[in-house]
């Protein structure tokens, strides 16, 4: 474990740019790796989640090399192709590599062992379990439908109609990458919207793939036997990431940071709209399209926040980015109240616990509920600190994160216990906030 202070250091300045967007970096690598042919990938994020995926995808047959800074070349195997697995896959930390790449397995006449650290040996999985099984896969997962796990696929698989219990791009993604080599058409419902960066990508990969709505619900068809065709993919920056950078600027005083070509994807920006509904000012410019994402650069200035009701309905498009709104709301002024989040309960930690917990011990006031946090903030005056103690990531990167921004609003320092899960989606991280922040 490496523990870190972080402390007051002045406002954040100038220009950053932060790495390629988490969840699109998996799916390239995916998706390139089962076309048939050469695709280039260019603004990859290279942490350790997707290099999990990249090893993933190598044992599965696909040929996979770096080229330079963020710059991949990737020969696919086909689908239909893939190879079975020599040894387990270690997937680290990673939810989104082994809940898709279950999918993809539970497609293919092979078998697979799943492990990962012991944050992911946590987390369900019978959210996976439960529809790749009957798509005709079969799975002896350990206790409690967790990982480790053996995963025999099926070939032929069959098609489903499946209406997702939790709102879950993960899960949505592992169906749609199981159909794509099961015979007709696999179908799943959304009541609620996702991020819809599979839907995009495998269109854009050459798969026939329908979303139409049916009763308010999205629905999402794939045409099973697919062929995928390469291509070039440019990887927008990570909103996920930017948001760290989007609080800090917005809570401690005298900042004005632009953060270059954010992804800005609907499913995705949440966070901005809850932050300006608390007053925060975030200038949108030059609004573009990068890799079929609408993207732009983000001018963050300071502002005095203010407490709001967060609708639960915006959740979806913000999940990963709540440990980092709490922060905001500890320094708002008013109280902030969130509900709806059961979800983050199974994230990389229990969100929920883990920010109450540590955001109390920076001397905020804070209270935990069954689904969401209640904040009273400080009305733009620093925390206390963490004096005498530290906090616990929790092998979770973005509570580490997260209590590195509230450390820059805090007279005596956060201590965090452990700085090393950044590096599984940020590892540029520190460096960033050195520069922005001098
Ligand atoms: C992701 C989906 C979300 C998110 C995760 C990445 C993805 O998980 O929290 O960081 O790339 O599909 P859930 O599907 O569990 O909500």
């Amino acid at each position: 474990m490496s523990s870190h202070t972080f402390a007051a250091r002045g406002p954040l300045r100038g220009t950053i740019r932060v790495p390629g967007d988490k969840s699109i970096s998996h799916r390239s690598l995916m998706f390139a790796g089962l076309a048939v042919g050469r695709s280039r990938i260019t603004g990859l994020l290279e942490g350790e989640d997707v290099l999990a995926t990249a090893a993933a995808m190598r044992q599965f047959g696909a040929q996979i090399a770096r080229d330079g800074n963020g710059s991949w070349v990737v020969d696919g195997v086909g689908v239909g192709s893939l190879l079975e697995p020599r040894e387990a896959l270690d997937m680290g930390n990673s939810g989104t590599s082994t809940r898709l790449l279950m999918g993809l397995v539970a497609g293919h006449a092979i078998s697979a062992t799943f492990t990962g650290d012991a944050s992911l040996s946590g987390r369900p999985m019978n959210r996976v379990i439960v529809p790749l099984s009957q798509m005709g896969a079969s799975i002896e997962a350990s206790a409690g439908g967790t990982l480790p796990l053996m995963l025999r696929g099926a070939n032929p698989a069959v098609p489903i109609t499946y209406r997702l219990p939790v709102a879950s791009a993960q899960v949505k993604s592992a169906i749609l990458l199981a159909g794509l080599n099961t015979p007709g058409i696999t179908r799943v419902i959304e009541p609620v919207p996702t991020r819809d960066h599979t839907e995009r990508m495998l269109t854009g990969f050459g798969a026939k793939l329908e979303v139409g709505e049916e009763n308010g619900e999205t629905v999402i068809a794939i045409h099973g036997e697919a062929e995928l065709h390469p291509m070039d993919v440019v990887v927008p920056g990570d909103p996920s990431s930017a948001a760290f950078f989007m609080v800090a600027a917005s809570i401690v005083p005298g900042s004005d940071l632009t953060i270059l070509n954010v992804g800005l994807n609907p499913t995705r920006a949440g966070l901005l709209h809850v932050l300006r509904q608390m007053g925060a000012d975030i200038e949108e410019v030059d609004a573009r399209e990068v890799g079929g994402e609408p993207v732009a650069d983000l001018r963050v200035r300071h502002a005095l926040l203010t407490g709001i009701d967060v609708d639960p309905a915006i959740a979806p498009s913000m999940i990963d980015e709540f440990p980092v709104l709490f922060v905001a709301a500890a320094l708002a002024s008013g109280t902030t109240r969130t509900t709806g989040l059961e979800e983050l309960r199974v994230k990389e930690s229990d969100r929920l616990a883990a920010m109450a917990a540590a955001l109390t011990a920076a001397g905020a006031r804070v209270e935990e509920h069954e689904d969401g946090l209640t904040i009273h903030g400080t009305g733009g005056d620093p925390l206390r600190g963490t004096a005498n103690g530290r906090v616990k990531s929790l092998l979770d990167h973005r509570i580490a994160m997260s209590m590195a921004v509230a450390g820059l609003v805090s007279e005596g320092g956060v201590e965090v216990d452990d700085i090393a899960p950044i590096n599984t989606s940020f590892p540029t991280f520190m460096g960033l906030l050195d520069e922005a922040a001098a």
